[in-house]
């Protein structure tokens, strides 16, 4: 279990899908050594091993939610041995991965239509197949229109501080043999007033009830440049990063992480054999997520179909059709 705690902490398994169904295994093997136990001591530290998750990563809500679905299975089973409920919790595991995996292939189905041959998209962070379970959420949607034979060309924003466009999406995407350019951050909306972008798509670690969506940092900003450019901002994500219990971004918690991703560019290994890019001691502020206002959002194709604004609406909608299918 450690290994995979430390494994998402560390952001060697990312992404809100990805990090949602290693949870789920990692609860797993949290509990596996404790099988020969009373179900209430097993249900018990169960329940230790589902906040130590809970607690790895606080934006993306797909991993709490996969613990507290974990920990929902285990309790309303009704089973009287800790063999039993570990059999259950592995099951489940797995539905969770099979689930995350189908909502890749409906996504990128759904999404493919809003692009056209000929169009340039611009897309931000790493949303493929190493942030989820398939093909992914927003590069799942650019990879299945270029499968279908569209003619596409992706801007890849390198990403700052990890630089996940730089290294995973151009990267997954020239493996898919799909047009792409790695461009800095701060040269999106230069990009986009050269007319070279005719649709922003990015992912999402969190969306609200009313469509407010954090994503990785530097999407809110995007999202403002693509409002002034009059260019549509699609948000691609499963209905297992929605968190109908927030009624609007601002109860999102945000990530704050070490200053030393900004400080020491990341070389080949850890940031210790990295650049330095900052005097000692300098201040610096880090933020791993921001939060986009729904009214910048053109759409947010979910496996379930494409989500048009009142997203309270449609995000209502969408989530009644979900539990109503697990019910
Ligand atoms: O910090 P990361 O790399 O886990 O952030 C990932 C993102 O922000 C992705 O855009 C998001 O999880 C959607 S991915 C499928």
């Amino acid at each position: 279990m450690d290994a995979v705690w430390n494994a998402i902490r560390a952001l060697s398994i990312r992404g809100a899908p990805a990090i949602g169904v290693a949870g789920a295994y990692g609860v797993v093997l949290g509990v596996q050594a404790t099988r020969d136990r009373p179900v209430a001591a097993f249900l018990d530290h169960l329940h230790k091993v589902a906040d130590r998750f809970r607690a790895c990563r606080p934006t993306a809500v797909n991993l709490p939610a996969s613990a507290d679905r974990m920990e929902a299975v285990a309790r309303g089973s009704g089973a009287d041995s800790a063999e039993i409920l570990l059999s259950l919790l592995l099951l489940e595991a797995r539905k969770i991965h099979e689930e995350e995996q189908a909502a890749c292939k409906a996504m990128a189905r759904h999404g493919a239509k809003l692009i056209e041959n000929g169009h340039g998209v611009l897309t931000h962070c790493n949303t493929g197949g190493l942030a989820t379970a398939g093909k992914g959420t927003a590069l799942g949607v650019v990879i299945e229109a270029h499968e279908q034979g569209k003619r596409i060309h992706v801007y890849a924003d390198e990403t700052r501080p990890l630089l996940q466009g730089a290294r995973l999406t151009v990267l997954e995407l020239m493996r898919a043999g799909v047009d792409v350019t790695l461009i800095c951050d701060s040269a999106a909306a230069r990009v986009m007033h050269e007319g070279r972008v005719n649709a922003v798509l990015v992912g999402a670690d969190r969306i609200a009830a009313n469509g407010d969506t954090a994503n990785k940092i530097g999407t809110q900003g995007l999202a403002l440049a693509a409002h002034a450019h009059d260019i549509p901002f699609y948000v691609v994500a499963p209905t297992s990063t929605i968190d109908p219990d927030l009624e609007s971004g601002q109860g999102i918690p945000i990530e704050v992480r070490a200053p030393e991703e900004v400080t020491v560019l990341p070389g080949t290994g850890s940031g210790k054999n990295g650049i330095r890019t900052a005097p000692e001691g300098a201040q610096v502020y880090n933020p791993a997520f921001d939060v986009t206002p729904w009214r910048y959002i053109r759409a947010i194709v979910t496996e379930k179909g494409v989500l048009q604004p009142p997203f309270e609406d449609s995000i209502c909608g969408v989530m009644r059709a979900r539990h109503e299918e697990a019910t």
